[in-house]
């Protein structure tokens, strides 16, 4: 079966139409998704938010230098082409080493308890200074090194004793990088329009995706929707399951042999490094619950971030959601939550079309591309898989 015969049967199979029907483009002016009060309650007193910060965290941000060999920036691994991540299920770092979970964006970043997958890091301060000195992200050494290379660009130096009033310093830039990510929000998408009495601003299998996402596909049980915070995150952890292929109990054990709990830096090498990544939450509380438990991703925007999960296995939103549907992986630490779903295929189809609803107006123009990509990405992954065929490419 050559590609075109596989394409035709792939659509014959599915029935499903690579046109479906778009959603409309909405405003010409993106309408922010959040008030400034709640951002404001979300942003530490130590640290308010100005223009000229954010600015300047924006620089270091986008700064090659800020890592050991000038080869990557945060934003090699949080591209704001691509939602403020990298379309490669782990990324790879200063001397091109490459780690072993999936880099999450920085969009509403500012809600989350706590970051990283494991939730390691309690602030986006903390957070920011950890890839710096991570051996196989930034790869620098120690805190001086890097305050001595950013001194040395003068813009930067600069815009440090305009917003802070004194030279290049290590928890200056953290709070600078902190500010920026705070200001990198999604913005109001079809989905809110909905809710606000537009009834076209959904199609109808969105809809349908929308009521499954609350009722029979249960997913609103980790991902909640709250009318006051629409984040869909609970800010807690779970085990779906995911990490099952090895023997959990065991790793468990090695790794509090390892490092004791609490020794931050060695704890950030294990998550990143090694195949203790896989225990995910137990390597901050070494609670036996946590096993293989990683924190509940917010869902806005997530059709522009693939591939998903903390180890970048699922490669596209149709993945995820059979993923579910078949009550996650098998594992002795599943959340109780996870069981098969028995969605049809044409429910899977609209749980992602109601997915794809929460994409920013101001993305919309990459909305229905995306979704018709990994669409056919993931019906061509199904054939070869049914056919047994693997297409000439
Ligand atoms: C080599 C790629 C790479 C670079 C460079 C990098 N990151 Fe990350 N980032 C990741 C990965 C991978 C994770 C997830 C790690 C984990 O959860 O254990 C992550 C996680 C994060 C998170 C947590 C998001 C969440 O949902 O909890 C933030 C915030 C973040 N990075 C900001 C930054 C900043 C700021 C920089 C620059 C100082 C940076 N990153 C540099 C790959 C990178
Ligand atoms: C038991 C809690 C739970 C339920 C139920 C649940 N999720 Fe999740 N979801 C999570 C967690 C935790 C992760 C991250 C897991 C990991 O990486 O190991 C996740 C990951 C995802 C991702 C990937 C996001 C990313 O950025 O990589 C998507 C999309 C998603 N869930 C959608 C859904 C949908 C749709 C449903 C319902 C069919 C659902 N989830 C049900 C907890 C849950």
């Amino acid at each position: 079966m050559n590609r075109v015969e596989l394409h035709v049967f792939i659509l014959l199979a599915a029935g499903v139409s690579l046109s479906a029907q778009q959603t409309s483009a909405g405003p010409a002016q993106p309408v922010p998704l959040f008030s400034q009060n709640i951002l404001n309650s979300a942003t530490p007193a130590g640290n308010p938010s100005t223009e000229a910060k954010a600015k300047l965290g924006d620089m270091i941000f986008d700064e090659k230098r800020v890592s050991v060999d000038d080869s990557v920036a945060c934003n090699t691994c949080h591209s704001p082409r691509n939602g403020f991540t990298t379309h490669t299920p782990t990324s790879r770092g200063a001397n091109n080493q490459i780690g072993k979970r999936n880099a999450p964006s920085i969009l509403n970043t500012v809600f989350y308890k706590s970051l990283f997958w494991d939730g390691r890091a309690a602030t986006l301060e903390e957070q920011a200074t950890m890839p710096i000195l991570n051996p196989i992200e930034m790869g620098q050494k120690d805190p001086q090194a890097v305050v001595a290379k950013l001194a040395a660009i003068p813009d930067i130096a600069e815009a440090f004793q305009k917003v802070f009033g004194r030279p290049v310093n290590w928890d200056d830039m953290a709070k600078a990088l902190a500010a920026f990510e705070r200001t990198r929000l999604s913005t109001e998408a079809p989905f809110d329009r909905f809710l606000k009495g537009d009834q076209k601003a959904l199609n109808a299998a969105q809809q349908r995706g929308w009521a499954l996402f609350t009722g029979k596909a249960r997913c609103a049980s980790c991902h909640t929707y709250d009318a006051a915070l629409p984040l869909f995150g609970d800010n807690r952890f779970h085990n779906t399951g995911l990490a099952g292929k090895q023997e959990l109990k065991e790793l468990a054990s090695r790794a509090t042999a390892r490092a004791a709990a609490g020794n931050q830096s060695e704890i950030d090498k294990l998550a990143l490094e090694s195949e203790y990544s896989d225990l995910g939450r137990f390597l901050v509380t070494r609670k036996q619950e946590d096993i293989g438990a990683f924190k509940t991703p917010f869902l806005r925007d997530v059709l522009l971030t693939s591939p998903y999960m903390h180890d970048g296995s699922l490669e596209t939103l149709w993945d995820v959601v059979e993923f579910f549907n078949q009550g996650g992986g098998r594992n002795p630490y599943l959340d109780a939550e996870m069981k098969p779903l028995g969605l049809s295929a044409s429910e899977v189809e609209d749980l992602v079309n109601f997915l794809s609803a929460l994409t920013s107006d101001s993305s919309s123009a990459l909305r229905a591309a995306e979704l018709d990509r990994q669409r056919a990405d993931y019906l061509y992954r199904m054939a070869e898989q049914r056919t047994g065929l693997k297409a000439s490419k």
